[in-house]
């Protein structure tokens, strides 16, 4: 059983049906995160910008927000903290990270256009569980000049306009491309001098240090899967009849120039 169906008919029929309608579509997935919550998932496809947005809130008020834009083929995470009012924090403190896009990593946004769920209610486990890759964000992109990356960053990025990062592999495959370089910033590493600890082994607040965030995205359609089909004269067809899911998190390491910058990492 896919716990996903993709309507046969539905699937040819679409497209005609759609011409004149929105090309935004949104499907809402329960899901259970890392500390047993459920929470939902609501990713939405905008076929006609060729993007995909997966967003869900934990249940301590975090917001987070993966974009996957294909025109771009790049990916951005944001994450929405809520501050410690009595520590000295804004109301809610922004992240923003930037990398390049995988193409195994989520289906097609006019694949996920198409979507359908049978049982709403049930709560989905990914099939697959792709481990946690860890990501050293090591490079601070410029906000304004940072649209370059991907024409949805402005957007998703305005609440995180000083904390915007990326990888030095990343800088240097947009390098390639002819990006300009002017917007990035590589920032103190672990290993300069002097020396910077991981937050949580650092005692004082307004010290600079290494911030380290982990997030876990629980189903995301990484793949599509085909059937196949005998026509009546023994000929044998494939389409697409659903999808596969997978399970992934991301570990981000980046400067902070306060300890204060990086409160969550302290329980852990
Ligand atoms: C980012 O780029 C803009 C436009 O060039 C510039 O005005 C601004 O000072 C830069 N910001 C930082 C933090 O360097």
């Amino acid at each position: 059983m896919f716990p996903l169906v993709l309507p046969r008919k539905l699937w040819l029929l679409l497209p005609m049906l759609w011409c004149c309608q929105t090309s935004l579509a949104e499907l809402k997935v329960r899901v259970r995160l890392e500390d047993g919550q459920i929470t939902e998932e609501s990713l939405q496809a905008d076929s006609d910008r060729d993007c995909i947005y997966l967003e869900f809130r934990k249940a301590d008020g975090t917001f987070i927000t993966y974009l996957a834009d294909f025109k771009q083929e790049v990916k951005i995470f944001r994450i929405l903290i809520l501050g410690e009012l009595e520590r000295g924090q804004s109301q809610f403190q922004g992240l923003c990270f930037i990398t390049q896009l995988q193409s195994n990593e989520i289906i097609p946004s006019e694949s996920m256009a198409k979507l359908r769920q049978k049982n709403p209610h049930t709560v989905r486990q990914a099939e697959e569980m792709r481990g946690t890759e860890s990501l050293q964000m090591e490079v601070a992109v410029n906000f304004t000049k940072g649209i370059q990356l991907s024409s949805h960053l402005h957007n998703i990025c305005s609440e995180a306009k000083e904390a915007i990062y990326t990888r030095q592999e990343d800088v240097r495959a947009w390098l390639k491309k002819g990006v300009d370089g002017s917007m990035f910033e590589i920032l103190p590493q672990s290993n300069s001098l002097p020396v910077l600890h991981p937050c949580k082994l650092c005692s004082q607040d307004w010290k600079p240090c290494i911030c380290s965030y982990r997030l876990s995205l629980e189903w995301i359609p990484c793949s599509l899967k085909y059937c196949k089909n005998r026509d009546s004269s023994g000929k044998t067809t494939s389409y697409k009849c659903g999808i596969r899911s997978c399970q992934k998190g991301y570990s981000f390491h980046f400067y902070v120039p306060q300890k204060q910058l990086c409160l969550w990492d302290e329980e852990t």
